[in-house]
C-alpha cells in the first residue's frame, strides 16, 4: 500500500512537457520571446518540486501543409527553424528536438481520434472560422458555410482536421504540460476533451489531461509599426518586426522608427501609450526584468530617442551570440540533422509504445 502510494505521488509529481512550432523559417522577436524561451526555460529542474522535466519539442511540419507550401521552401524554413531553436538554446541533451513528420504515430492517433471526435467541435474552432469568409459567417451556420463551397474552396480537409494532429501530438507522449500562445488555448481545450472522450469511450485512463502553460500578456510581443497588433511573420512590412538573424544596425533602424508618441518620459501604459508599453515590455523581456524595474531604471529618460537606443541596444547583446550560434549551425548542417534523428529516435521510442497501447485500447489489436 505504502509503495502504491509512493510510486503514485511520484507520478504526480513528473512533468511531460511537450510544444510545438510551425516550421516559418527564421523566428522573429514575438515567437522568441513569446515561445522559445519559455521552452528553454522549461528544460531546466522545476524549483518548487526539484523534478527534472521530459521535454519533447517539435517542428510541427504536418501542421504546416494543411495550407499550400513549396517542398524547397518547407525543406529550408524546417532546417532554418531548428537552427534557431538550437541556438535560442534547446539543449538537444536534456530535450528531444525533432520533426513531427518523422514520427509516424503522430499521423496514426490523428486518425483514431478522428473517429471519435463530433465534427460540431472542430466547426467551433475560432482559428478555423477565421479562414472563412468572416462577413457571411457570422449570419449562417457552420453546416451552411461546409455547404457552401464559395466559402471553403480554398480550405483543405487537414485545415479543418488541425486541432485533431495537435491534440494527437499532446496525448501521444501523455504530456502532462504545453506551452502555448494564447491563440491556442482553444486548441489545447479540445485537446483536453478529446483525451477526456477518449477515456470514456474506451473506459480506459490511458491519456492525461494536459494543462496549458500561457504566459501572461505582456510576453505578446506588438508589431513595431501598429502596437495594436501582434508582431507577425505575416505582415508584408519588415520593419514591423524584429527577426533574430537582423543585423545589428536593423535592429537600431527598426527600433528607432518604433511607432510611439510625443510625450515626454517614459512610462507603462499599454492603453494610452502601447507604443511605448510595448517596447518596455520588449526590454523587460531581454533583461527578464519587470516592466515596473524597467520604468525605475528609466525614471531620468526624457527622450524617447534615448530610451529606444537603450531597448535596441539591449536587443543586439542579447541577439547577436544567438546570430552566431545560427551561423555556425548553418555551416554545420550534419550536425543539426544529427541533432534531429537523435530527437525523433527519442520520440519515436516513447510514441510506438503509447500507440501500441491506443490500439489495443480502441480494439485494433
Ligand atoms: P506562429 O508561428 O505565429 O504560430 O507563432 C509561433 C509561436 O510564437 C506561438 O507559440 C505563438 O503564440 C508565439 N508568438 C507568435 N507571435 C507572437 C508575438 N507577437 N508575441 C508573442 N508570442 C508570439
Ligand atoms: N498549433 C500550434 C501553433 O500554431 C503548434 C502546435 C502543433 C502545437 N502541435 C502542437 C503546440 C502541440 C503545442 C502542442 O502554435
Amino acid at each position: 500500500m505504502m509503495f502504491k502510494r509512493a510510486l503514485t505521488t511520484t507520478t504526480a509529481k513528473s512533468k511531460t512537457i511537450l510544444s510545438g512550432i510551425q516550421p516559418t523559417g527564421i523566428p522573429h522577436l514575438g515567437n522568441y520571446l513569446g515561445a522559445v524561451n519559455n521552452w528553454v526555460r522549461l528544460q531546466d529542474v522545476d524549483p518548487v518540486t526539484q523534478v527534472k522535466p521530459v521535454n519533447y519539442y517539435m517542428i510541427v511540419d504536418l501542421h504546416a501543409i494543411t495550407m499550400p507550401q513549396r517542398p524547397d521552401e518547407l525543406r529550408a524554413s524546417k532546417f532554418d527553424m531548428a537552427t534557431a531553436l538550437l541556438a535560442c538554446g534547446i539543449d538537444p541533451e536534456q530535450s528531444a528536438l525533432f520533426e513531427q513528420s518523422r514520427v509516424r504515430a503522430h499521423s496514426e492517433l490523428a486518425w483514431i481520434l478522428n473517429c471519435i471526435t463530433p465534427v460540431g467541435w472542430l466547426g467551433r474552432m475560432t482559428q478555423w472560422k477565421s479562414k472563412m469568409d468572416v462577413s457571411r459567417e457570422k449570419s449562417i451556420s457552420h453546416a451552411q458555410i461546409l455547404a457552401d463551397e464559395s466559402l471553403t474552396s480554398g480550405l483543405r480537409m487537414g485545415l479543418f482536421d488541425y486541432p485533431v494532429l495537435m491534440a494527437a501530438d499532446i496525448l501521444l507522449y501523455k504530456a502532462t504540460h504545453v506551452p502555448v500562445g494564447e491563440d491556442q488555448t482553444q486548441h489545447l481545450e479540445l485537446a483536453r476533451d478529446i483525451a477526456k472522450l477518449f477515456n470514456t469511450t474506451f473506459k480506459t485512463r490511458l491519456f492525461p489531461k494536459p494543462t496549458g502553460i500561457i504566459p501572461p500578456s505582456t510576453k505578446r510581443v506588438m508589431s513595431l509599426r501598429d502596437p495594436q497588433v501582434k508582431m507577425s511573420k505575416s505582415d508584408p512590412s519588415d520593419s514591423s518586426r524584429i527577426n533574430l538573424t537582423d543585423t545589428p544596425s536593423v535592429i537600431q533602424s527598426k527600433i528607432r522608427r518604433a511607432t510611439t508618441d510625443g510625450v515626454r518620459g517614459i512610462s507603462y501604459d499599454p492603453k494610452e501609450r502601447p507604443g511605448v508599453a510595448n517596447l518596455v515590455d520588449i526590454l523587460a523581456a531581454v533583461r527578464d526584468i519587470s516592466a515596473d524595474q524597467v520604468i525605475q531604471s528609466v525614471a531620468d529618460v526624457q527622450s524617447t530617442k534615448v530610451f529606444k537606443d537603450m531597448v535596441a541596444e539591449a536587443l543586439i547583446e542579447k541577439l547577436v551570440p544567438i546570430q552566431k550560434d545560427i551561423e555556425r549551425l548553418r555551416n554545420d548542417r550534419g550536425y543539426v540533422e544529427q541533432v534531429l534523428q537523435a530527437g525523433a529516435q527519442k520520440a519515436n521510442a516513447v510514441a510506438n509504445e503509447n500507440i501500441e497501447q491506443v490500439y489495443k485500447a480502441v480494439g485494433l489489436r
